[in-house]
């Protein structure tokens, strides 16, 4: 295919055929602010915070959706763009409960804020995208407020283990309803409604639980405001508390890479790693959520060596020695096929593969199995 030259920002530069403004900017490292765009699905071109001036058009373009042209001379921050994000931003502002701090200095202002406890500041205070753009572009969130009263909105669902949805957080911008109908294809959630009563709708407007939804998360994860967020986490930690700690799933084969949140050497919540193979950001419920096993007071911590109808706890040296000794027990009366051995699908594979060798090679066996392939 051959490349064509646009020119973004005085720079002169190739674009492929079929790339949106958007991706020969970021593919050059030039910023431009997104909000509805979220990568792998179809841009939808709703939010337009991402406008930018195109030579010789009348108006702004949304370079998210706006396909690249052979000799566009396009500019990401000329007066005209800013003031017409600084105006979106005002708008989404002021159509929602967005009570976030912004000032430059967001980890001060959420320190006070936790001290008075008139103000519930938002969950997602300093992992927001919203709030990131307002302060980027300077913007008060008051210009277009009508009243000082709360606008009302349709009550928080917290009746789900996993999610609190908070509508007045929402800013329709879509991307958790592309998360889920076209990332990770459940088809759970929709738009619902029309005009100040749009929302975002599970089936026919019930909670989460009673929909179609299998509580994956993604949602939550392409939620860029403090709409959708994980219920265990939700005020337990700020980005600057924690780390962040890439690994790979304990759960099955697949090897999906996560992002641990870490605060005092405490998991609070887990993303998937945006760019990394296999799972390119998706994770599962039990990827995302199903952590908690960790830190359970019934974890086994020493082996349990079963006795008289009971259990008492035993070293690791006993346990082992007890276990050969009752393999040679068996494969003595009933030879090797006596035996059989489930390797842990939490278990890394060469830990598998190790335990087949065992089987096979030492015991002379068959017979041994995976439990995943259930
Ligand atoms: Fe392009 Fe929303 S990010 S229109």
């Amino acid at each position: 295919m051959q490349s064509q030259k646009i020119t973004i920002n005085d720079k002169c530069l190739n674009f492929n055929p079929g790339q949106t403004i958007l991706e020969v900017a970021e593919e050059n490292n030039i910023w431009i602010p997104t909000l509805c765009y979220l990568k792998g699905a179809t841009p939808t071109g709703s939010c337009r915070i991402c406008v930018v001036e195109v030579e010789g058009r009348r108006t702004l373009s949304p370079a998210c959706s706006t396909p690249a042209e052979p000799d566009m001379v396009i500019h990401t921050e000329s007066p005209k763009v800013v003031a017409s994000r600084r105006d979106i931003l005002e708008l989404l502002l002021a159509s929602g409960n967005h009570n976030c701090p912004l000032g430059s200095g967001r980890e001060k202002d959420w320190k006070a804020a936790q001290n008075d406890d008139s103000t519930e500041l938002c969950p997602a205070c300093g992992d927001c995208r919203l709030q990131d753009l307002a302060v980027y572009y300077q913007v008060t969130g008051e210009k277009y407020v009508r009243s000082k009263e709360p606008e009302p909105h349709p009550p928080m669902e917290t009746v789900n283990p996993f999610i609190v949805r908070d509508f007045s957080r929402c800013i329709l911008c879509g991307r958790c309803v592309q998360a889920c109908n076209e990332v990770q294809v459940n088809r759970a959630i929709s738009f619902g409604y029309r005009g100040t009563e749009s929302k975002i709708v599970a089936g026919i407007d019930v909670p989460l639980r009673d929909s179609d939804c299998v509580f994956c998360g993604e949602c939550v994860q392409a939620c860029p405001v403090g709409a959708l967020v994980e219920k265990n986490a939700r005020y337990q930690w700020r980005p600057w508390e924690t780390e962040v700690i890439r690994t790979t799933c304990p759960y099955c084969g697949v090897g999906c890479q996560l992002n641990l949140h870490v605060k005092d050497r405490r998991i609070l919540k887990v993303t998937g790693v945006e760019d990394g193979a296999p799972n390119k950001g998706r994770l599962c419920v039990k990827g995302r959520f199903g952590f908690d096993f960790i830190y359970s007071e019934d974890r086994l911590k020493t082996p349990l060596i079963k006795e008289n109808g009971g259990y008492r706890e035993a070293s690791w040296l006993e346990a082992l020695e007890l276990v050969a000794d009752r393999f040679k027990e068996i494969i003595d009366r009933g030879g090797p096929d006596a035996i059989a051995g489930v390797s842990c699908a939490r278990s890394i594979n060469e830990d598998s593969y190790q335990m087949q060798k065992l089987f096979r090679s030492v015991f002379k066996t068959n017979n041994i199995d995976h439990c995943a392939r259930t």
